[in-house]
């Protein structure tokens, strides 16, 4: 397990997400409600970009179809989604967040 650099939390705007590649992953990074959120970039209905989506309240629309995600547990929350997406564990350290990616080297970069 390691923790990657995604940004400067100031840099993170409420409702804005990045993309983060790493160990053959892509993941998708928010700012929602104050909080940061990491899940699967790829919708698990047809594979759209869930970073492309737009956030309300602590959820992300899928651009594609519309299903819409929980943020905080990855569940599918409308079709036609009906798989959740996986979640990571996110914290802000000296002013930036970063991402708990499995398989990461410790304190990778
Ligand atoms: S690709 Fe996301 S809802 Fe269809």
């Amino acid at each position: 397990m390691g923790w990657i650099e995604v940004a400067k939390a100031a840099d993170m705007e409420e409702g804005q997400a990045t993309k983060l590649c790493h160990a053959g992953r892509v993941v998708a990074v928010f700012r929602a409600e104050g909080e940061f959120y990491a899940i699967d970039d790829r919708c698990t209905h047809a594979e759209a970009s869930l970073a492309e989506g737009e956030v309300f309240d602590t959820e992300v629309e899928c651009p594609l179809h519309g299903a819409i995600f929980d943020l905080a547990s990855g569940e599918a929350l409308t079709l036609p989604a009906t798989r959740p997406v996986n979640t990571y564990a996110t914290r802000v350290e000296q002013g930036m967040v970063r991402v708990e990616i499995p398989g990461s080297s410790p304190g990778g970069a």
